[in-house]
């Protein structure tokens, strides 16, 4: 089979930074498939693509259903038999600002369910088409937030944030990036898995309000993504089991 195209899928693809992770793609030249839970959404967001002139596709993903995520690795196998890039996008945070001696368990398990358990169901039912290229990657975009060496650190811009529940499944997830690499390289497949920090940006994370977030600090969603496109369009790179934001690499 000829994998030649890039074919990208991005989790959680119809706004934020997953939209504009799916546009800059596209605009690259890799053939990108937007998941998207809520088809409507998906095609809203598709439509104003079409504007720009890109051609991208769409599937029904929503991570934390497992029967969706098998369908959209069913649909991906018989639309293309392969996949080159997998970005796992899609988050969400259910326990901000609830101290650990109070969390409510159930909002601690919905964070796993995406940012964790999510993100390992579309990892392992996409492996198989991922192995199906020359060279593949896994991209997880994770957060600072996920990072004991930052919440540790008085300097840093997360010291004073609470969300155990979201920070701890970032911070599973950010395991299963070490994990995942190590087994790729130890099987000696050529599938690198790496983990991205993309800093506090401007979307309607968490019920946000974009402006908001820009007057606290928050970065544009461009910036937001830079380092995950860097990657993404470094395929040649051999770079895996990293943390790592445009600075530079991110303590675990
Ligand atoms: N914004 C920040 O400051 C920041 C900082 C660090 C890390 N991050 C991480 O960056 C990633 C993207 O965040 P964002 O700021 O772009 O967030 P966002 O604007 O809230 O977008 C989240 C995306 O995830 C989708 N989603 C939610 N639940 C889903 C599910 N069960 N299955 C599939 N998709 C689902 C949403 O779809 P709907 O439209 O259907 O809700 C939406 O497309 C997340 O992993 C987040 O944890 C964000």
């Amino acid at each position: 089979m000829n994998t030649n195209q890039i074919i990208t899928l991005v989790t959680g693809g119809n706004r934020g930074m997953g939209l504009e992770i799916v546009k800059e793609l596209s605009q690259r030249g890799q053939h990108v498939i937007m998941g998207a839970r809520n088809l409507e959404k998906g095609r809203a967001a598709i439509d104003e693509l079409t504007k720009l002139n890109l051609d991208v596709d769409l599937v029904q993903l929503d991570v934390t259903n497992s029967a969706s995520v098998t369908e959209a690795a069913q649909t991906i196998q018989q639309k293309y038999g392969y996949l080159t890039i997998l970005i796992n996008n899609a988050g969400a945070v259910f326990d901000g600002r609830q101290d650990p001696s109070v969390v409510k368990l159930e909002n601690l398990r919905d964070d796993f369910a995406i940012n964790y358990f999510g993100l390992v169901d579309v990892s392992q039912k996409m492996l198989p088409l991922l192995q199906k290229s020359t060279r593949a990657k896994v991209i997880n975009i994770s957060s600072m937030m996920g990072s004991k060496t930052e919440a540790l650190n008085p300097q840093s811009s997360v010291y004073k944030a609470i969300a155990v529940g979201y920070q701890s499944a970032k911070a599973a997830a950010n395991m299963y990036t070490v994990q995942l690499a190590k087994e790729m390289l130890r099987k000696n497949l050529p599938i690198t898995v790496n983990a991205i920090d993309p800093g506090m940006v401007a979307t309607e994370f968490a019920g946000a309000d974009p402006a908001q977030v820009k007057k606290m600090g928050g970065k544009t969603v461009e910036m937001g993504v830079a380092r995950t496109i860097e990657l993404a369009t470094d395929l040649d790179s051999k770079e895996t089991a990293t943390f790592s934001n445009t600075e530079g690499q991110v303590g675990w």
